[in-house]
C-alpha cells in the first residue's frame, strides 16, 4: 500500500513539472560535421540538470545553440513554450537565459562590482553603454543595481573583493565571479560550462553549495557542463550524456554512471 501511495505522489510530482527548456531534435552542422545531431531532452523549472561527454561531444555548441550565438540547422529549442532557435543573445538573454564561458570572460579592468553591475544591464531599457558612461536615465538604475550586485557577491562569497580589478583574482574566484554576472541579469535559466574547471577540490565543494543555493534559494534552472564526474554526479539530479554530438545516454547519475555506453564512451576518449 505504502509503495502504490509513494508511486502516485511521484506520479502527481512529474504532472506538476513545468518544462522550462525543450530541444526537439536540435541539429547542427558545421560544413561536414553534424557537431550536435538530432539532440532531444527536456528540463524543468528547478531542475539541476548535467550535460556531460567526452572532448567535442558537442555540449559547449548546446549552449551555443540555445542562447543563439548559433542557429541550429534543424530542430527547435523552446523556452516557456516559445521557439528561441536562431534567436540573437541580446533576444535570449533578455528572455532569461544567461551563461557562463568555458573560457571565462570578464571585463579584467573593471572591479569584481562593476562586472556584476554590467551583467545588470542586459535585461534593463538602459543601454549598456550608456549605462558605462553614466549618463542621466542610467543613475538611478545603477545605484540599484550596485545594491543587487553586493548582494550577489556576497551569495558567490566575494564580497571582500568587490573593489579588486577582476583581472588580479584568482582563477577559481574569477569562475565565481561569471557566475555572478550572469545571476545579475536576473535569469530563470542559467547556464554554466565548466563552472568547476581548475578549481581545487575545496572550491569545487564550495561551488557545489553555492549551485545548489542558487537553485534552492533563488528558484533558479541551472544547466551545467562539467568534466568532473565526482562533482557531476553529486550535484546533478538528471544528466544527458552526448558522444559525437549524439545523446548516448540519459537519466538520474545512478542510471548513467552504470550504462555501458557511457563507460564506453569515456574509455575511448581516455585511449585516443
Ligand atoms: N564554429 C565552429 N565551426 C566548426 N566546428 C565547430 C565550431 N564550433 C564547434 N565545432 C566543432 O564541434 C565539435 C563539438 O565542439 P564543442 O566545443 O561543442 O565540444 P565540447 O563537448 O564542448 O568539448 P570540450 O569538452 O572539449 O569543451 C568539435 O568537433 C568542434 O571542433
Ligand atoms: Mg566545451
Amino acid at each position: 500500500m505504502a509503495n502504490t501511495a509513494e508511486q502516485e505522489t511521484q506520479a502527481t510530482l512529474d504532472e506538476s513539472a513545468t518544462p522550462i527548456l525543450e530541444l526537439a531534435d536540435a541539429t547542427i552542422k558545421f560544413g561536414g560535421l553534424t557537431a550536435v545531431d538530432s539532440v532531444s531532452f527536456t528540463l524543468n523549472k528547478g531542475d539541476l540538470f548535467g550535460l556531460i561527454g567526452p572532448n567535442g561531444a558537442g555540449k559547449t555548441t548546446v549552449f551555443n545553440i540555445i542562447t543563439g550565438v548559433y542557429k541550429p540547422t534543424s530542430g527547435d529549442i523552446l523556452f516557456n513554450g516559445r521557439n528561441i532557435a536562431g534567436l540573437k543573445p541580446e533576444k535570449v538573454a533578455q528572455l532569461g537565459i544567461c551563461r557562463t564561458f568555458q573560457n571565462i570572460r570578464l571585463f579584467g579592468s573593471l572591479s569584481v562590482l562593476e562586472n556584476v553591475v554590467v551583467g545588470g544591464f542586459l535585461r534593463k531599457k538602459t543601454g549598456l553603454f550608456s549605462a558605462l558612461a553614466l549618463l542621466p536615465p542610467a543613475v538611478n538604475e545603477t545605484t540599484e543595481l550596485r545594491k543587487k550586485a553586493m548582494d550577489l557577491l556576497e551569495v558567490m562569497d566575494l564580497a571582500d573583493v568587490a573593489q579588486s580589478r577582476a583581472a588580479d583574482l584568482p582563477y577559481g574566484k574569477q569562475r565565481r565571479l561569471e557566475i555572478a554576472r550572469a545571476m545579475a541579469t536576473g535569469p530563470d535559466l542559467i547556464l554554466l560550462d565548466e563552472p568547476a574547471a581548475g578549481m581545487n577540490p575545496q572550491e569545487k565543494e564550495a561551488l557545489a553549495t553555492t549551485v545548489r543555493r542558487i537553485r534552492d534559494d533563488f528558484d533558479k534552472t541551472v544547466l551545467l557542463i562539467e568534466h568532473d564526474m565526482r562533482f557531476v554526479m553529486n550535484l546533478c539530479e538528471r544528466i544527458v550524456v552526448l558522444d559525437h554530438g549524439v545523446e548516448i545516454s540519459a537519466g538520474t547519475p545512478d542510471i548513467v554512471r552504470n550504462d555501458p555506453k557511457v563507460i564506453e564512451a569515456y574509455l575511448g576518449e581516455e585511449s585516443e
